[in-house]
C-alpha cells in the first residue's frame, strides 16, 4: 500500500515559528511517531512524505534514524494542505492504484488502524477513519454567535485520517476542485463534492490531530501509557 503523509504545514496555531511536526513529544519529533506507525504497519510499503524544502534536512534525519530511507520519498508540498496532497498524488509511482493519506500531525494513529484502512480500501472507492461525535454540535451563523441549527447527533461522525481512495479518481477530484476553486480541509470532501461514495470506518479515540500545546501534552500522556 502507498501512503502519503502531508507534513508541509507550519506551527502557527501551536505558537511555534517552525513546523510543529518537528516539536518533540516523549523524546522524538511528532513526525517520527507518525512515521513509526507506518514502519510498523504490515501493509504499507511506500511512503511519500510531503514537506517544505526548508524542513527536508530535519525530515531526512528523522527518516534515517528510523531506518526508513528506502521506504520514504520526499515530495515538495504547497501552501495549503489541499495543494500539498495534490502534489503528493502527482509524486506517486504510476503503478499506485490505491492510496492512504494520513496527516503527519496525527502521530497517535496505530499501525493497526493504518492496516484496517489499507484492507478496507480494496473493497470501496473511498473511505475515512472517523468516530461518532460525543458533543452536541451547533451550527452558528458566521460573524454572529447565533445558533441556526442543531443537527441530529446520531448521524454525526468526526473525520480523522487515514483517508483512503482510488488514486485515479482522487486525482480527478483534485483537478476538478482546482478548476472550480473549491477549498476543502480533507480529501473526502472533494470526493463527496464530485458525487463519489465515501465510507466511514471506525477510527480511534486517541487519534487526535496535534494542533495546540494541550494536544501535545495529551499525546505525551497517551504515548507514555502505551510504553508502560
Ligand atoms: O494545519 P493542520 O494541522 O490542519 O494540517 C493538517 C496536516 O496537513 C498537517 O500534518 C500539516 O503538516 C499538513 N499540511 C500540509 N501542507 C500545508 C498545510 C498543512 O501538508 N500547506
Amino acid at each position: 500500500m502507498y501512503l502519503l503523509i502531508p507534513a508541509a504545514g507550519s506551527g502557527r496555531r501551536m505558537g511555534s515559528d517552525r513546523n510543529k511536526l518537528l516539536l518533540p513529544v516523549l523524546g522524538q519529533p511528532i513526525l517520527a511517531w507518525t512515521l513509526l506507525a507506518a514502519r510498523e504497519s504490515r501493509l504499507i510499503r511506500w511512503v511519500g512524505l510531503i514537506g517544505q524544502p526548508v524542513d527536508f534536512p530535519d525530515f531526512k534525519e528523522i527518516v534515517m534514524a528510523l531506518g526508513m530511507t528506502k521506504m520514504v520519498h520526499l515530495i515538495q508540498g504547497g501552501t495549503t494542505r489541499q495543494e500539498s496532497v495534490y502534489r503528493g498524488l502527482q509524486g506517486l509511482p504510476a503503478v499506485a492504484g490505491r492510496v492512504l493519506i494520513h496527516d503527519g500531525a496525527r502521530c497517535l494513529a496505530t499501525p493497526a488502524l493504518l492496516d484496517r484502512c489499507a484492507e478496507a480500501i480494496q473493497h470501496c472507492p473511498g473511505l475515512v477513519a472517523a468516530i461518532p461525535v460525543k458533543d452536541t454540535i451547533k451550527v452558528v451563523k458566521p460573524g454572529t454567535h447565533q445558533i441556526t441549527q442543531t443537527p441530529d447527533r446520531s448521524n454525526l461522525w468526526a473525520a480523522q485520517t487515514p483517508q483512503a481512495f482510488v488514486v485515479e479518481t482522487l486525482l480527478r477530484c483534485h483537478e476538478q476542485g482546482r478548476e472550480q476553486g473549491w477549498q476543502v480541509t480533507d480529501d473526502a470532501a472533494l470526493f463527496e463534492q464530485c458525487g463519489y461514495p465515501v465510507k466511514v470506518i471506525e477510527g480511534e479515540e486517541t487519534n487526535l490531530k496535534i494542533t495546540t500545546p494541550l494536544d501535545l501534552a495529551i499525546a505525551e500522556l497517551v504515548l507514555r501509557q502505551r510504553q508502560s
